[in-house]
């Protein structure tokens, strides 16, 4: 096959339809390439990819906003070759041919996405392992479950806010709250930042007109942090990326706690959010969880699988020609990583409806160089998150029909935008005065894992509403038996296994 591009974006050959006419649109754009935007395609993602599939295969070409050409990588096995060969396939956007000549304009609507930046996620080689390794390495030194004692009082503490209303929208009031508080208690960042940082990071992932002014106010914000810890270092990730031997400068620290930060704040709380969504509308995964069929952390894994947080990543740029699923790629053309597609590709999947239970082989971290290093924060954050929430408001029902349910986002990132619920008004609980224990990972710690403890059986829970209290200091481990039930976890050799299996 040859390059699917014949057309120039904005030179389509006849005449292009006015913007407002119905034709610009609709599924299908120039070279009648399908359009990974507009109605048709956000209503229906699932419907879109299985048709490209059955048209083009595990690679087809696909049209972005303003008809700009990209390959839409939907295999699975295509997907982790192309992320495990950055000599083919590369994250640096400035390789990108449209952007060389012009035809993709800076203020595009992606451009947030694609702009290339001097961190790690734009770099390759050996700049792309010093500036990960400061990364990975300062995450290394978190204290895993200093961090999970904060991620359940902070949820316990939004859960408070509500609590005796009877009612509340878990994505303003939770999902989209947790995970900023989280971060900047591990990046150093002082509390009463938390709400203005959750506005900035809401501003900029939906693009709203006041994203360029929020951006700038994060970044402001994360200078005067790292000036701070060049000062009088503490015990946080800002501290540490300042130390790193790797020497990185007081930008280089600031654009990744920024990147840190966005990227964190985004997919965590569209997994929260997702989790939760299919927690209160399929009755399933609601039976399985409370009949202790299923743990949190595995509802989780299940969401990852079924509604990965990032959708898709723009993504790679070929170095050179080459071939991938059958396609020839040309050297700069765009390549999309399509983790949904991945995840319902039917080779690795062919029964949707079948449990992933045991089974990390998604998509939704990526893979190769790139691979999220903050998943297992990201996991930590929404399976004790979820966990704590539940404990709290056994009782919680969708207060809306499912339809009412509605997303905003693009072919990158889908947003639910409300999950209104209700559930029987209950008193707050006391939340341990005591400062919050440091980030720092003390020498015999072990690693990051989360698993919502062994409960008793369903017959233990509390009626509803009447939710025993968990304490001052409750941490997962110890919180009592509600909802769900949840069963012991597996040990850790088996993890281990597992992991190794699943090409972790
Ligand atoms: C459930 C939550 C999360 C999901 C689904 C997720 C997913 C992803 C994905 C798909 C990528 C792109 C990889 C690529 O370009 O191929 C990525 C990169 C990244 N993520 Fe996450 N992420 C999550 C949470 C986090 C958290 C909590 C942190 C930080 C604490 C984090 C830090 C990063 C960084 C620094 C990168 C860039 C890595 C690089 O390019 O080398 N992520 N993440």
């Amino acid at each position: 096959m040859t390059t699917p591009f014949p057309h120039e974006p904005g030179t389509a050959t006849g005449p292009v339809p006015p913007p407002q006419c119905p034709a610009h649109v609709m599924g299908t754009g120039p070279g009648g390439l399908r359009r990974l935007y507009g109605p048709e395609a956000e209503a229906d993602p699932a419907g879109l990819y299985e048709k490209l599939r059955a048209e083009h295969g595990t690679v087809a070409p696909v049209l972005m906003h303003g008809d700009v050409p990209a390959w839409l990588v939907l295999g699975h096995s295509e997907n982790l070759h192309m992320t495990r060969t950055p000599s083919q396939f590369s994250r640096d956007s400035r390789r990108w041919r449209a952007l060389q000549d012009g035809s993709v304009a800076p203020d595009h609507p992606l451009a947030p996405v694609f702009t290339w930046q001097p961190v790690c996620s734009f770099a390759e080689g050996a700049t792309h392992e010093r500036l990960r390794g400061a990364v990975t390495d300062s995450m290394a030194r978190i204290d895993t479950r200093g961090v999970r004692r904060h991620i359940n009082r902070y949820s316990n503490r939004l859960v408070n806010d509500f609590c005796k209303e009877g009612r509340a929208d878990l994505v303003s009031q939770f999902a989209e709250r947790l995970p900023m508080m989280v971060m900047c208690a591990i990046i150093g960042m002082p509390e009463e930042y938390n709400d203005r940082l959750v506005q900035a990071a809401r501003d900029m992932t939906r693009g709203s007109e006041t994203a360029v002014a929020s951006n700038a106010y994060v970044i402001g914000a994360l200078d005067r942090l790292v000036q701070r810890r060049r000062a009088a270092p503490g015990e946080d990730f800002a501290t540490w990326l300042v130390e790193h031997p790797a020497g990185l400068t007081d930008k280089e620290v600031s654009e990744h706690l920024r990147v840190v930060l966005i990227v964190a704040y985004e997919t965590t709380t569209n997994l929260i959010a997702n989790v939760l969504r299919m927690v209160l509308t399929d009755p399933r995964f609601r039976a399985r969880l409370s009949g202790g069929h299923m743990t949190v952390p595995e509802a989780v894994e299940q969401t990852l699988w079924d509604e990965p947080p990032f959708t898709s990543i723009l993504g790679r740029w070929a170095v050179g020609d080459t071939e991938l699923g059958g396609q020839q790629i040309k050297a700069g053309d765009a390549l999309i990583v399509g983790i949904a597609p991945a995840n319902t590709d039917p080779v690795v999947r062919p029964d949707l409806n079948a449990s992933m239970e045991g089974n990390r082989a998604h998509m939704a971290f990526s893979s190769g160089p790139h691979e999220c290093p903050g998943q297992d924060i990201g996991r930590a954050i929404a399976d004790v998150g979820v966990d704590a929430l539940l404990m709290r408001l056994p009782d919680l029902e969708l207060s809306v029909d499912e339809s009412r349910l509605s997303w905003v986002g693009n072919f990158v990132s889908r947003h639910l935008v409300d999950l209104p619920v209700s559930f029987a008004p209950s008193p707050e609980q006391e939340i341990d005065a005591e400062p919050l224990p440091a980030v720092a990972r003390a020498r015999s710690q072990s690693d990051w894992e989360v698993a919502s403890p062994a409960l008793p059986a369903p017959a233990a829970q509390a009626p509803a509403g009447h939710a025993p209290a968990a304490g001052p200091s409750a941490e997962p481990q110890a919180a009592p038996a509600v909802v769900p039930a949840q069963r012991s976890r597996p040990p850790k050799l088996w993890q281990a296994v597992v992991r190794w299996w699943n090409g972790h």
